[in-house]
């Protein structure tokens, strides 16, 4: 599929076509994002493993791996993640040391009531159906588990607003175009429409058993963190 031409695929042609595409761009997908984001992923990663605020030795499910950067920053923590991706290319590409298992996130091969916390990873907009992502998500947790999910968004502030259009609309899709693959890249500006606006988001998290849902901007507002706790 052409995910540069065609209009966005919905349910399994969606998922196949995501699934193809980060096996395409996973050996280059870390030194990419470095450069597109400025490095702020990191932080970004380090303020959501922080908002967990979870023990040391938690049991830490990182929901579409990819890579594996979230189960670095939980390994520095001290919690112990394992990591689930349906791509193959992505988590063969990992820097970490983590247990990683291939799976859809919609199905996790894990016990109800088991894990202490959940992390997520730019991915919310990646997935075919939200509400059943997130009742799974509340299935596996035991009461009172922790999640941390990160996506981007968009800035507030108007001219912050315009820079970040500017810079994700147009010199993104040519970066990752120099850099990898084009078509890949050209497609990720346009898959920020598949992500609902953030109280609709909430709204489903906590029909899906959560309290405490909130949702932070991060510095500069192409970031939001949404955290809470299973009820
Ligand atoms: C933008 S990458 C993010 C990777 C990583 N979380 C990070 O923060 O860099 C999105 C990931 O979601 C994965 N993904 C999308 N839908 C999935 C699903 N249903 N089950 C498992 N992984 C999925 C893709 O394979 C890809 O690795």
């Amino acid at each position: 599929m052409d995910l540069e031409h065609n209009q966005l695929p919905q349910g399994e042609e969606k998922s196949k076509a995501v699934q193809e595409m980060f096996d395409l761009i996973a050996p280059r997908y870390d030194f990419v994002n470095r450069i597109m984001t400025l490095r702020l992923d990191v932080r970004w990663r380090k303020k959501t493993v922080k908002a967990l605020s979870l023990p040391p030795e938690s049991i830490v499910m990182d929901l579409a791996c990819g890579t594996g950067d979230f189960c670095i920053e939980l390994e520095k923590s001290g919690m112990i993640p394992i990591g689930f991706d349906f791509s193959f290319g992505m988590l063969k590409a990992s820097r970490s040391f983590s247990r990683f298992t291939q799976a859809d996130v919609l199905q996790l091969p894990l016990r109800s009531n088991s894990i202490d916390g959940a992390t997520c990873g730019f991915a919310l907009r990646n997935l075919t159906e939200l509400p059943a992502f997130f009742e799974e998500v509340a299935r596996v947790l035991k009461p009172g588990g922790k999640i941390g999910f990160l996506d981007v968004a968009e800035p507030e502030n108007r001219l912050l607003n315009w820079g970040h259009h500017l810079y994700f609309d147009r010199i993104v899709p040519k970066v990752g175009g120099f850099f990898s693959d084009k078509s890949a890249y050209s497609y990720l500006p346009k898959s920020f429409s598949y992500l609902p606006p953030y109280p609709e988001i909430i709204q489903m998290i906590e029909q899906a058993g959560f309290e405490h849902v909130q949702r932070k901007l991060l510095t500069p507002g192409s970031a939001q963190l949404i955290s809470g706790e299973k009820v």
